[in-house]
């Protein structure tokens, strides 16, 4: 528990931690005010927070409200407030503008509960902030009706403000094979709102949105970051109004009708992260990654070498091949393989069987046993692919159950890599698939489970209930419950969180889930980027990087082993290719690059991520800093021709106060390269 250092009284919230102070005006009589989010204040005594509170307070411009406005925990479009209201909802069109008033404020440690409630509109407000001691702030808010008639809610939103220097906005976005790409543009008045409305977090989800002085970077600048740990609907924005008020915020995005409040009910957002750091997007990174990697529930053991099928053999399952390439895997030093897609009951191709999770009996005639005793017997441990929640037209589970698709009855979603969403709202359906999850993980030994999902929901009603309500939102809780449940009778099983490869990438799935997926594109060059941006919320340790085929299943390109291995040892690393078809020495090289990663494991998942801000676009810089700041590994990628012929290497993250020799490190081979000498330094590592 971090040392509570606030000397303020109780109704100034101060909440202090990594370096980050957060200070709430909770002196009423409404939602309380946001005044401080960043930089660490101190010990603040009762004169000096309320100086600060006095500070903060901005003036009453020209014809406008006569009081000046703060920006609260909840905007009120009842005190004046002109850009997103923080609670949107209804009784039959009354009640839309709830003003809440502060009833009670609890404070335990570093986190504060505050109860509000709006006594006419019958809506009680209970908001949770907690800052961790790496300096993160996790908000959320809970609306109760507490009236006698329903409360239909349309969107409840986390907010905070930033300050008016917060001038910059970066984003990510991108699509299958190209995910999580940054675009970052002037923010300027009005709102920049990146919304998903996939079902699943999406390709093109932000991961982070952030706000930051002009010209950032990764290593220099003051940024404000949030995340909203939520595997459905969303969006998060930036928003600027004429006032000056600036705010980031995130919601869940519902459907009309999707969330009708009974009296006595109540809705929780999902909760929203927020970062703040003055040392760029690596210091906001290291807040996430430090609380990531303090959670109890985080994978502490070391990261196993993964073999996966899919790019080896895809749909083609023949025991001879799929133990003969266990062998090579077993002999390179793998420790986990992985059979992909293609097991099952009818699933020759990606046409049919979803839902038919029983081993295909054709194709697998003494059922998995002698695939997994061989995996076992070699030392490995043994992975199955699965894909819960679907189903698909061609199955038995169809024939048996046509309603359970998700969707308006009668008239199916269009269809995606012909396959459909299978009803989890319904208890049938939910039972059904579990049942057999659970059969499959107690007759095999299972280690661990590749969770796919490989469409979005679209027409998302569910056929539980009369009237085909919108389902997004039951739907995602019926994921989180399945895999809460798998994990509770089967708590030594690792899952991994894939979707079409990164389409579902967020702290909601990753609270339970051991690692994501992140794209089906294994050309290390596309790699470089797509890893590089995940990185911002993720440590190495839980984003899944394999060595490709030598010829790009999904670009094309051809990279040299050197250059597809060195890029995956950043991560959970792992092959996905044929390996049987390799010759002797390209098994030699990836037997060395495999104890290469198994030398290095322990700083690269346990270190700081650090990543240079170089002049020169088409080269990269980035490593990991052992804690001690003694040891650390970068990697110098070059991305594309450069303009000059020679360069300076920034290696970031160093104590500036220590002398370190530089080794190039060539266990997984030499890149190739047009110098005509080296510098001196990589001959004999002075510097
Ligand atoms: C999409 C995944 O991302 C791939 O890795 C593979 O598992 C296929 N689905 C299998 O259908």
């Amino acid at each position: 528990m971090p040392k509570d250092r606030t000397a303020a009284p109780a109704e100034l919230v101060h909440l202090t931690g990594g370096g980050v102070s957060v200070l709430l005006d909770a002196r009423g009589p409404g939602v309380p005010a946001v005044v401080h989010w960043g930089a660490a204040l101190g010990e603040l005594d009762e004169a000096q927070a309320l100086a600060i509170i006095r500070a903060s307070v901005p003036a009453v411009p020209p014809s406008s409200y006569d009081e000046p406005t703060s920006t609260t925990l909840l905007p009120e479009y009842a005190l004046g407030w002109s850009g997103t209201p923080g609670l949107l909802g209804h009784r039959e069109g009354a009640d839309f503008s709830p003003l809440f008033r502060l009833r009670h404020v609890h404070r335990d440690g570093n986190t504060v509960t505050l109860d509000c409630s709006d006594d006419r509109a019958r809506l009680l407000l209970t908001t949770r902030a907690e800052l961790t001691e790496q300096g993160l702030l996790r908000l959320r808010h809970t609306v109760r009706n507490d009236g006698t008639q329903p409360y239909a809610l349309q969107q409840l939103a986390a907010v905070l403000p930033i300050p008016p220097r917060a001038r910059e906005v970066l984003d990510l976005t991108g699509r299958w094979c190209r995910e999580r790409h940054p675009q970052r543009h002037e923010l300027g008045q009005g709102r920049w709102a990146r919304e998903g409305r996939h079902g699943r977090t999406g390709a093109d989800a932000t991961l982070l949105l952030t706000a930051g002085t002009p010209g950032f970077g990764f290593r220099h600048g003051e940024v404000w970051s949030v995340h909203l740990a939520w595997s459905g609907d969303h969006a998060s924005w930036a928003e600027r109004l004429p006032t000056g008020a600036a705010t980031l915020g995130a919601a869940e995005l519902l459907w009309p009708g999707e969330v009708r409040l009974e009296p006595g009910d109540g809705y929780t957002t999902p909760e929203l992260f927020a970062a703040w750091s003055d040392n760029g997007l690596d210091g906001m990174s290291a807040a996430f990654h430090g609380w990531l990697r303090a959670r109890p529930e985080h994978p502490r053991s070391p990261r196993p070498i993964v073999l996966n099928t899919w790019e080896a053999v895809y749909f083609d399952h023949d025991l001879a091949m799929l133990t003969a390439l266990a062998d090579a895997a077993a002999e390179v030093g793998v420790e986990r393989f992985v059979l992909d897609d293609g097991w099952f009951r009818h699933r020759r191709n990606d046409s049919a069987g979803l839902g038919d999770w029983y081993v295909d009996e054709g194709v697998w005639p003494q059922g998995l046993h002698p695939l997994v005793d061989h995996v076992h017997e070699r030392g490995m441990q043994f992975g199955l692919w699965v894909e819960p929640e679907m189903i698909q037209v061609d199955s038995d589970l169809y024939r048996a159950h046509p309603d359970w698709v998700l969707g308006t009855p009668g008239r199916p979603p269009p269809p995606w890599r012909q396959q459909q969403v299978l009803d989890l709202t319904r208890d049938a359906a939910f039972d059904h698939v579990l049942q057999r999850l659970d059969a499959l993980l107690n007759e095999y030994r299972i280690d661990y489970l590749k969770w796919d999902h490989n469409r979005d929901l679209a027409d998302a009603a569910r056929g539980g209930e009369s009237g085909a309500p919108a389902g997004v939102h039951a739907q995602t809780l019926a994921t989180y419950r399945l895999l809460d449940e798998l994990r509770r009778r089967h708590p030594g099983v690792e899952i991994e969180s894939c979707s079409s490869g990164g389409m579902r990438v967020d702290l909601g799935i990753l609270a339970r889930t051991d690692r994501v997926w992140a794209s089906d594109c294994n050309d290390a060059l596309e790699r470089q980027t797509i890893q590089r941006w995940t990185g911002l919320l993720l440590p190495p340790e839980l984003v899944g990087s394999h060595v490709g085929p030598e010829h790009s299943h999904t670009t094309g390109r051809v990279h040299e082993l050197s250059f597809r291995a060195i890029t995956a040892l950043f991560g959970h690393a792992g092959i996905e290719a044929d390996i049987t078809a390799l010759d002797a020495g390209q098994r030699k090289q990836l037997a060395s690059w495999i104890r290469l990663y198994k030398q290095e494991r322990s700083l690269l998942h346990s270190g700081s991520v650090v990543r240079a801000d170089l002049a020169d676009p088409a080269l990269q810089v980035h490593g990991v800093v052992a804690a001690d700041r003694r040891r650390a590994l970068f990697a110098f990628v070059r991305l594309a021709t450069s303009a000059d012929a020679t360069t300076e290497i920034v290696l970031p993250g160093l104590d500036p106060d220590l002398q370190y020799l530089v080794q190039p490190v060539l266990d997984a081979g030499a890149a190739s390269g047009l110098q005509r000498t080296p510098p001196p330094w990589y001959a004999d590592g002075s510097v």
